[in-house]
This record gives C-alpha cells, structure tokens and sequence, in this order.
C-alpha cells in the first residue's frame, strides 16, 4: 500500500500526548538520577541527584493519576477501553497476529502497556514510600517518616520494577522502529496525534 492510499485520522488528544510525554521524561530522568546518585554515593552530588529523582516521583505520580483519571472520562483513544482486547489477547497463545491495524492504540501493544502502567504504579508507590522513610519527604511522610523497617521492604519491588521497566522502554522503542522500518508512521502519532490507517480498516474501533 503506497502513503497515498492512507487516510489520516484523528486519534490520540493533546492532553493524552501531554501525559505520555511527561511520563516518558520523568522515567527517562528518574532512571538516569537512580544511576548516577549511585554512581557518585558519598559524593558532593548525591543530595541534588536524589531531590531531582523525587521531583521526577512526583511528576510521574502525578500525571498517572491524572492517565487514570482520563482514561474514565475522556475521549474514545484515551478510555481504558481503548487499551483492553482479551479476545486479540487470547488469540495470540494460539499464534495468532492480527494482520489489520485499528484506529487507536495497537491492541497487541496495549497488553504491553497496561502492564507498564501497573509497574509505574508500583515503582510511584513504593517510591513515596521510601521518600518519606529515607528522606522524610514527600505526601507520605507525616503517616511513614520514622518507619525505618519499611525500607528494606519497599526497596526490593522497587529495584525489580525498574528492571522491569527498562525492558519495557527497549521493546517500545525497538516495536516503533520496526514500524518505521517497514514505513509503518507509528511513531509520530503520539506527536500529531494522528495515525495513517488504509480506508478498508481505518475507521475500527473494535
Ligand atoms: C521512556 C520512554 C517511553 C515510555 C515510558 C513510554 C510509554 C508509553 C505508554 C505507557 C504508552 C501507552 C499510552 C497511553 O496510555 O495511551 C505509550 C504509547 C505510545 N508511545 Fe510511548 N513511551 C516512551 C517513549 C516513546 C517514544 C520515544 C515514542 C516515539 C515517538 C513513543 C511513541 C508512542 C506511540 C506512538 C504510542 C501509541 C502506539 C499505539 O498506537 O499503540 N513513545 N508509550
């Protein structure tokens, strides 16, 4: 199929762009603190490393819950809805692929992302956690600070969370340059807000 058999449509809306973008800065920067605070421990930086980690707690916190918030109420690729197909899921253990892409989000894909999202609220739980026992920061700490037993337990869902997370942001990466690759314009739909579907498919929304 040449580009000019596609269609443009409207899908993803600026706010839903803005919350993917602002989550997406925040992990990139709340993983890159995590590293480099280790990385100079005892060092003169280590303070301003983790206070910058903590903003980006805080900002990560703060845009899920305003994803899980627009995924009740806001328009038809933002919904929750949009992101749970368990018949495209079942199919795939009997190998199954879909071979038509949907307006909205992939349905394949979704899986990937409702688990991701389930981790990132993980991580920003036990990560408030630890701010207000570690740091005596953060909305937590007037019920935590003090709660020092509560560090070990929270340190260890939050160490295999960013594992976790680091292969999620290498399978979305490398599935947007896939698509590029095969001249699939994937990747730009979350920065126009536009996907390019063929018109026999375009319009479903299943
Ligand atoms: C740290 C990096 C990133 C994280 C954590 C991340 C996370 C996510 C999540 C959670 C979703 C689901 C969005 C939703 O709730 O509606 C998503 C979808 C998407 N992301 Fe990312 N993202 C990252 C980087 C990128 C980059 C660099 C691009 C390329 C421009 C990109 C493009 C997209 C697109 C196009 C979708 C929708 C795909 C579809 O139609 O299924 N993301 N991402």
């Amino acid at each position: 199929m040449t580009h000019a058999d596609l269609t443009p449509h409207r899908v993803y809306d600026p706010l839903l762009r803005l919350l993917h973008w602002t989550i997406a800065l925040s992990v990139v920067v709340l993983a890159a603190t995590s590293q480099l605070a280790e990385a100079f421990e005892h060092g003169p930086e280590e303070t301003a490393l983790w206070n910058i980690h903590l903003i980006g707690g805080y900002s990560l916190a703060t845009a899920l819950l305003a994803r899980l918030l627009w995924g009740l109420v806001g328009p038809h690729s933002a919904r929750w809805s949009d992101l749970w197909h368990p018949a495209t899921w079942r199919g795939l253990l009997r190998l199954h692929v879909p071979s038509t892409q949907r307006a909205g989000h992939d349905a394949v894909a979704s899986l990937a992302y409702l688990a991701a999202y389930a981790v990132m609220a993980m991580m920003a739980a036990s990560g408030l956690g630890l701010a207000a026992v570690e740091f005596e920061a953060g909305p937590l700490a007037a019920w935590l600070a003090g709660a020092e037993w509560l560090e070990d337990v929270l340190k260890a869902p939050h160490e295999v969370g960013f594992a976790l997370l680091l292969g999620f942001i290498g399978l979305h990466l490398a599935a947007l340059v896939f698509h590029q690759l095969r001249g699939e314009r994937v990747a730009q739909s979350m920065v126009t807000g536009k996907q390019y579907l063929g018109t026999e498919h375009g319009a479903r929304h299943d």
